[in-house]
């Protein structure tokens, strides 16, 4: 099938080249949806979409960089269409030589590419999605953003600047949904608790950990990525119509209050 034939709505995801971006791009895919997997790994990205098979297509993208992401939304819309979905993935949790970094220890360096990926990244997907929809309005128009639970707890194992840009992108997509609402769009956030993912096991130093890490969850397990991509599947669909501005928890309990 050629690229430019229509099948569903379209849907991008970021990071969709592996771990919960992937699952996402299943999910959507199964469901019917057109999807473009975005990542800054365009190799895995390219992995995910042949594995899908057309008419769904992959794009290497670094999320972070203005001009890749005006690019890219102009490659996929006059190669697709309009894009109805936007799923901010793309996520990074940066561990210098494998260890959380305390805020007495935080580089600038650190900090910036923390705000780059995880919230300017957010900032510009959505910004160039909301732009086109001003001009050309698609039906059912849905954006789901990733914050975490570690913004929301103030995290045990990530870093001060990973959890203040995840705590940043949980306000944003308020500020987004209040912005988008007259189009019909809606903007929400996933706050994954912990999810078995590559992500995960950088912080914790073996399996074994991984399981004691499961004890202090009240299901008892750590999260797969097919539990947080029905949550997006879900906020997806046109039965998610009246939710917006909300953070929908997939983490088994963990943050319940
Ligand atoms: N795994 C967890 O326990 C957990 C918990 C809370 C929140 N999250 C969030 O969920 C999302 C997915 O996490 P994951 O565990 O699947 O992570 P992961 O590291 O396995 O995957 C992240 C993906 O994002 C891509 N990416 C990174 N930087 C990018 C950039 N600049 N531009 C485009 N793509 C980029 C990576 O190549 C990768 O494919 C992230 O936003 C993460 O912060 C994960």
């Amino acid at each position: 099938m050629p690229e430019s034939s229509t099948q569903g709505r379209l849907a991008v995801v970021t990071g969709g080249g592996r771990g919960i971006g992937e699952a996402v791009a299943r999910k959507l895919a199964a469901e019917g949806l057109r999807v473009l997997i975005a990542d800054i790994d365009g190799a895995n990205a390219a992995r995910v979409a042949e594995s899908l098979g057309a008419p769904h297509a992959a794009r290497t993208v670094d999320v972070s960089d203005e001009a890749a992401v005006q690019g890219l939304f102009e490659d996929v819309e006059s190669s697709f269409g309009a894009v109805s979905v936007l799923v901010c993935v793309a996520g990074l949790l940066i561990l210098p030589n494998g260890e959380r970094p305390l805020i007495k220890d935080m580089t600038v360096d650190t900090w910036e590419r923390s705000f780059a990926v995880n919230t300017r990244g957010a900032f510009l997907c959505s910004r160039e999605y909301l732009r086109r929809r001003e001009a050309a309005p698609a039906a059912d128009g849905r954006v789901v953003f990733f914050g975490s639970v570690a913004a929301q707890l103030g995290g045990y194992r990530s870093s001060s600047a990973y959890i203040a840009a995840k705590a940043a992108v949980h306000g944003y997509a308020k500020a987004f949904a209040r912005e988008a609402a007259h189009l019909g769009i809606t903007s929400n956030v996933i706050a994954p608790g912990l999810i078995d993912t590559e992500m995960l096991r950088s912080t914790v130093s073996s399996s074994g950990a991984l399981a004691a890490v499961a004890q202090n969850i009240p299901l008892g397990r750590v999260g797969t990525v097919d539990d947080v991509a029905a949550a997006v599947s879900y906020l997806v669909s046109p039965a998610a119509s009246y939710i917006t501005g909300d953070v929908i928890d997939v983490n088994g309990g963990y943050r319940m209050q």
